[in-house]
């Protein structure tokens, strides 16, 4: 991890923090009912001038600890009343101190919200959730981000900027790598197990922070990948495909929601009513609050929806009650909105509306007690052993194999004797955790080559060659920024160190290659037009393939990375494993973990094919569906829902309870699953349908359901899916409603979205 210090470096930080002792001893109060909360926030709504209230809808970024001198004008208004939240403050004792001003030196002494982006963890970094998404499992996703959630409220963050439910078919977009990928029904079952872990079991929980889903939405239809960009989404896609994670997050109890940045069919999100207030509040009953994403009310007026910041204010205000996400350099837009209710544009009660869920959150997540915490105990809180556990388990189960010939995989310790590592990831702490992750939380990684190391102690001889670099990105990452420029490190010559990497192959009984994008090249601003492994990285893995020795290719990234039908007998993809993914790399390959996961993404042969789902809609002339591009296949590299394990797995028997059912009623499949191989594994058994006929034409295959299972060696167990009448149901533009057609279905069980094993039943009225 890079640090901070050339940053404020001379610059002299001063600190004043509140002591433990003072520090108020949390009192513990019951949690109140719906009806004391709302009648808490009217009195106190009752008493604030209409400047205070505007002050709540300002969510200021503080880059004080950073830099001293951005921080100043975030403490005036703080002190003036004038911000209901702060971001990206990420001390203990800075919080404790900017929180004193606001309980003690305002009028009203309303503490703030601290919000920050925790993704993937806060101190103990988990996999990237792309990553964790291809776990499919909920129940260790909802673990990991308990653990964000404790280690950020540990050092006095109240909100979570996640978990990000944007649904993305086209790997170009950078930001794939924080959502669920490509599929509604696993992004909605990610949606709300993030949802529960953030949050607990209510706003407020001990220990818990608020979970705020974004980008509230059609983000993730970004046009050509490109960050940012307008999105046009069909109803049908819309409805279908990007809103139901967002409304599976609000039922689980979602407290916050972000609005996205980019223009929905013309409209920007965070301008659109019909998004935030006839969608979100009338039709779903939201009750919590919404921020706009960063700076996204003043770029009202950039997209040409609005002439000047007051505009875009009242225009955000109206559509919505956003609280103002206000980036570093600016003034709160937000602090018009008195003057254009004087001037009767506004009304009071349009302001009280707003504010009201935002004092609520504050009552429920009991900062008038509590609003400080105690800076001794943090870190007890991010040394606490479970972290590291969870992490690792989660980085295990997020793994995908995706190529292991003559079962390479799992190394045996026992036959081995020694190993190359080879490529520039296979010694890199920093790259391991991928993006969201900053120096300021202290996040500590081991590297994959350490992690080995570790596991294979002297026994096994390890030679190592970093091959070639990551290139630079052709414009810098804003983020890199954040963590200070990368350490300068002398000229490597490629082609020398291709032809040393290629020797230690040939010298070695296997050869590890870590090769695949870097840190900065996923995440925010980090869209990419080609998949192919950036550099010369291409050139290194055909260089040591080509040796004919053994070699394993271990892949870092959150994009479906083109290796050309590489000869490499194996490929782990490992994604950005997070801050213990060393060790979970080390007991992957050799087999004290065995890989589970399977792709939440298609993917793709090239970045050409993108933007590709399972989930499309039949089209024409199917027989010749995989030759629509004459000078390359239509087909993928790997199915979505794919990946193999160290044992095999068979499906039979799959039974639909009946041949008919009745509109609404639920049905039920069965199948049985048999661990065929030698060892224990996990399987992700996964259900499709398809609609045969009916109101509207449906996609080829539609996931709805899925279990990951363990199964010893020869074990055979019958699973059982239940379709809800929810899943038969579907938006239809015919009807501009949801409808559940009268018709027959086919239904497949298995463990990729190329399932074979089908059955059928009719539905009928
Ligand atoms: C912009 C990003 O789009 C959003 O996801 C993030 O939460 C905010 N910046 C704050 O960092």
């Amino acid at each position: 991890m890079r640090n901070m210090k050339w940053l404020f470096a001379g610059v002299a930080i001063s600190v004043c923090s509140i002591s433990t002792a003072q520090a108020a001893t949390p009192s513990v109060k019951a949690r109140p009912s719906d009806a004391e909360v709302s009648a808490r926030a009217q009195s106190l709504l009752s008493q604030m001038t209409p400047e205070e209230k505007a002050g709540q809808l300002s969510d200021y970024f503080y880059f004080g600890q950073l830099l001293p001198a951005l921080g100043k004008p975030v403490e005036e208004a703080v002190a003036k009343g004038q911000a209901g939240a702060l971001l990206f403050v990420t001390d203990a004792a800075a919080i404790n101190r900017i929180q004193k001003v606001a309980v003690e030196q305002t009028r009203m002494k309303i503490p703030l919200l601290f919000g920050f982006d925790v993704i993937h963890g806060f101190h103990t970094i988990m996999p990237a959730p792309l990553g964790m998404a291809a776990s499919w499992d909920p129940a260790i996703v909802e673990q990991a981000q308990g653990v964000a959630a404790s280690e950020a409220r540990a050092v006095g963050i109240h909100w979570a900027f996640a978990p990000m439910v944007d649904i993305a078919r086209d790997a170009r977009w950078g930001r794939i790598f924080e959502g669920a990928g490509e599929d509604t029904y696993l992004g909605s079952a990610m949606a709300v197990a993030q949802v529960h872990g953030f949050q607990g079991a209510y706003i407020g929980a001990p220990g818990h922070i608020l979970a705020g889903p974004k980008h509230f939405a059609g983000y993730g239809a970004a046009m050509g990948g490109r960050d940012y960009d307008e999105a046009e989404i069909s109803d049908n896609q819309l409805w279908n495909v990007y809103l139901p994670p967002f409304k599976a997050a609000i039922d689980a109890g979602a407290g916050n929601i972000m609005s996205a940045y980019m223009g929905l069919n013309g409209v920007p999100a965070t301008g659109n009513r019909w998004l935030l207030t006839d969608v979100l509040r009338k039709k779903w009953g939201f009750k919590g609050f919404v921020v706009s994403d960063s700076g996204a009310v003043h770029s009202l007026t950039q997209h040409g929806l609005t002439a000047n910041d007051a505009e875009a204010a009242l225009r955000a205000f109206k559509a919505g009650g956003v609280m103002e996400m206000i980036p570093p350099t600016q003034k709160s837009d937000m602090a018009s909105i008195p003057s254009a209710i004087a001037e009767g544009r506004a009304t009071l009660a349009e302001l009280d509306a707003a504010v009201q869920p935002i004092l609520e959150t504050k009552i429920r997540m009991g900062l008038f007690e509590n609003p400080y915490v105690d800076v001794a105990k943090v870190d007890s809180v991010f040394n606490d052993p479970t972290h590291k556990r969870i992490a690792q388990t989660a980085a295990e189960r997020s793994a995908v194999l995706l190529k292991n010939d003559n079962a390479l995989l799992p190394l045996d310790r026992k036959t081995i004797k020694s190993v190359a590592v080879v490529g520039p990831l296979a010694d890199a702490a920093r790259d391991i955790m991928g993006s969201w992750v900053f120096s300021f939380t202290k996040p500590h990684a081991d590297s994959i080559l350490t992690g080995l190391r570790a596991k294979l102690g002297s026994t096994v001889r390890i030679d190592y060659s970093e091959g070639v670099r990551l290139p630079a990105r052709l414009y810098p990452s804003p983020f890199g920024m954040l963590d200070g420029p990368p350490p300068k490190r002398p000229q490597l010559d490629e082609t020398a160190e291709i032809a040393h990497a290629a020797d230690l192959a040939r010298n070695n009984d296997v050869t590890l290659m870590v090769l695949g994008e870097g840190q900065e090249m996923s995440g925010e601003m980090a869209s990419r037009s080609s998949f192919d492994l950036p550099g010369r990285q291409q050139e290194l893995l055909d260089a040591v393939v080509a040796t004919g020795k053994p070699v394993v290719v271990i892949l870092m990234g959150v994009r479906p990375l083109s290796l050309h039908d590489t000869k490499a007998a194996a490929i782990l993809d490992i994604w950005y494993p997070g801050s213990e993914g060393a060790s979970a790399v080390a007991n992957l390959l050799f087999g004290d973990a065995v890989p589970g996961g399977k792709l939440p993404i298609t993917w793709v042969r090239s970045a050409a094919q993108a933007p590709m789902t399972y989930a499309s809609l039949i089209s024409h002339d199917v027989a010749n569906a995989n030759k629509r591009y004459w000078d390359a296949s239509n087909e993928p590299t790997y199915p979505f829902g794919y990946g193999l394990s160290y044992t095999s797995f068979a499906y039979s028997n799959l039974k639909v309870a009946q041949p008919s059912y009745a509109l609404g009623q639920p049905v039920s499949v069965s199948v049985d699953l048999t661990n065929t191989g030698k060892r224990n594994g996990d399987e992700v058994a996964q259900l499709y349908i398809h609609q045969r006929s009916g109101t509207s034409s449906r996609p080829v295959r539609e996931l709805k359901g899925f279990q990951r299972v363990t199964l010893k060696h020869g074990e055979t167990r019958s699973l059982k899916f239940t379709l809800s009448p929810n899943d038969l149901r579907y938006w239809s533009d015919v009807k501009k409603d949801w409808v559940q057609d009268e018709t027959k279905f086919d239904v497949w069980v298995g463990g990729d979205s190329k399932a074979e094993l089908a059955g059928s039943f009719d539905v009928h009225q």
